[in-house]
């Protein structure tokens, strides 16, 4: 239940944000806002999602907390270390706070995200500088609980799974004021939720269940990114690949269906998503692999441990056989595709022998790039409950070691792309004067020297040295 009440009517918001036309709007008085992004991607996506709503309100971003009207902090609770940086970060805030009130200036101060969705109440309890708990599933709500903030309402937490769907209540994208165009790369949610259960992990109960946005409304979505200078779209879901929304005949399109109605979008130049489990990877996303050229040549597929053993017990409801064999499949459509993956090292249970088994599949498959994890028992996950939890020493060794092979094959993988002629997308100046970075149809950073009008073109690129988390490239002559 929502503490302080909630008879906001959130139609009404959502007409003040998206209908009104500006000549009409209330005079907005401009403010600040400081949005802090902790976690995944998804968090990236609704952290951008947040901006531009608030962006309507007159709320303009600020890097400087002290400056900041407004402190809003997207938070992710899948480690407890994750979790952790949310209070101390809150700490900062409210010694913030404190200064700017004996300047005679107010803050409103919000935790949204996992840990908002996790924790709810408790978080005002143990850190009372926090006015508003959203979860993510109602950050559209934010604009109007921020305004009754600002008028001085007692704490707001605001965890329930609403009826309505926050993407209809969210505002169209549009670029940042002041701003003609986008960053030529953006995320894009297509899904939420997850309902695997693995015995580890908080994300169904935080994200909820699974739950797919239509076909129009992914595409309506892309269309305007493109229009406004994106080539590049990230379809994120944290199942990606169960994809299954609704196309305008009531029917359900699948992942691959998408990304062949999103690559006929002209200006739409490459495809990516993530993130994707194996049982859902279905022989027709594999051949979009193969079939469709705008889906780029990598993916992100988590195996998370190399023992049937453990990933019975995890309930990933794969064996490292079917990983592989599923590797073997992915990689008959497209010889080239980099691969990506999540590991856990010390899951309750699990031996020298299990770990072993990790390392094994590791070599076996080669990624170009992983992110592994100790395991961190999450309150309320079937696996905090298990007797044998391992030793946090014996976590960090495996940790260390499968963290020196996982580098040494990442560093292979990119010096076999050294003497490559590759298509580089560009999309930010590096740090130096006279240089661009871009990304590799494989994810890889490319650096090359070249000024900003590269920015957002594709080019073709001499990778002519590689570091184990970079490329460094001559733009060929055009
Ligand atoms: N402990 C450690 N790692 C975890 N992950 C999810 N839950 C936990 C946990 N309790 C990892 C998984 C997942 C990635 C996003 O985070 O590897 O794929
Ligand atoms: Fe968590 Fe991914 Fe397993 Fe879902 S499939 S429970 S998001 S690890």
């Amino acid at each position: 239940m929502a503490i302080g009440g909630d008879d906001l009517d959130v139609l009404t918001i959502a007409e003040h944000v998206v209908a009104a036309p500006p000549a009409e709007r209330v005079e907005v008085r401009a403010r600040k806002v400081h949005l802090k992004t902790f976690g995944c991607q998804m968090n990236v996506y609704d952290s951008e999602r947040m901006s531009e709503a608030l962006a309507a309100d007159g709320y303009t971003p600020t890097g400087d907390l002290d400056d900041a009207d407004l402190v809003i902090l997207n938070t992710c609770h899948i480690r407890e270390k994750a979790a952790e940086k949310v209070y101390s970060e809150l700490g900062r805030v409210r010694a913030v706070r404190l200064d700017r009130e004996r300047q005679g200036k107010s803050t409103v101060v919000a935790v949204t995200g996992c840990v908002a969705q996790a924790e709810g109440a408790e978080i005002v309890r143990r850190a009372p500088v926090v006015d508003l708990v959203v979860g993510p599933q109602s950050y559209h709500r934010l604009p109007g609980l921020v305004a009754r903030a600002e008028a001085g309402a007692p704490a707001v937490v605001e965890i329930e799974f609403p009826e309505e769907d926050k993407f209809d209540h969210l505002p169209v994208r549009r670029a940042a004021q002041g701003e003609a165009k986008r960053a030529p790369t953006a995320f894009l949610t297509v899904q939420e939720g997850c309902d695997k259960f693995c015995t580890f992990c908080v994300v169904p109960y935080t994200r909820g269940a699974e739950l797919s946005r239509p076909v129009a409304a992914v595409v309506a979505e892309a269309r305007r990114l493109v229009a406004q200078g994106v080539r590049e779209i990230t379809l994120l879901g944290q199942n990606v690949n169960s994809y299954h929304g609704e196309l305008a005949d009531g029917s359900a399109a699948s992942l691959a269906g998408l990304i062949h109605q999103l690559a006929t979008i002209e200006g739409l130049a490459r495809i990516r998503y993530t993130t994707s489990h194996p049982r859902d990877m279905t022989d027709e996303l594999i051949a979009a692999h193969a079939d469709e050229p705008k889906l780029m040549p990598y993916l992100h597929l988590p195996f998370q441990a190399g023992a049937d053993r453990i990933l019975a017990t995890m309930n990933r409801k794969h064996t490292a056989a079917d990983y592989l064999s599923l590797v073997a499949r992915i990689r008959r459509a497209r010889p080239d595709i980099a691969l990506s993956t999540d590991i856990i090292v010390g899951f309750p249970g699990e031996t020298e022998v299990d770990f072993q088994a990790t390392l094994d599949l590791v070599r076996e498959v080669g990624f170009a790039q992983a992110y592994s994890f100790k395991y961190s028992p999450r309150p309320g996950t079937p696996a905090s409950n298990l007797d044998e939890q391992v030793a946090e020493e014996v976590k960090a060794e495996r940790l260390a070691r499968l963290q020196t092979l996982l580098e040494s094959h990442q560093s292979a993988f990119n010096q076999g792309l050294v003497g490559r002629v590759l298509p580089v997308l560009f999309d930010r100046p590096g740090r130096r004067a006279g240089q661009m970075l871009g990304r590799s149809p494989y994810l890889q950073v490319v650096h090359v020297d070249g000024g900003p009008e590269l920015l957002g073109s594709i080019r073709e690129v001499e990778i002519v040295s590689a570091g184990p988390n970079s490329l460094a490239g001559v733009i060929e002559p055009a």
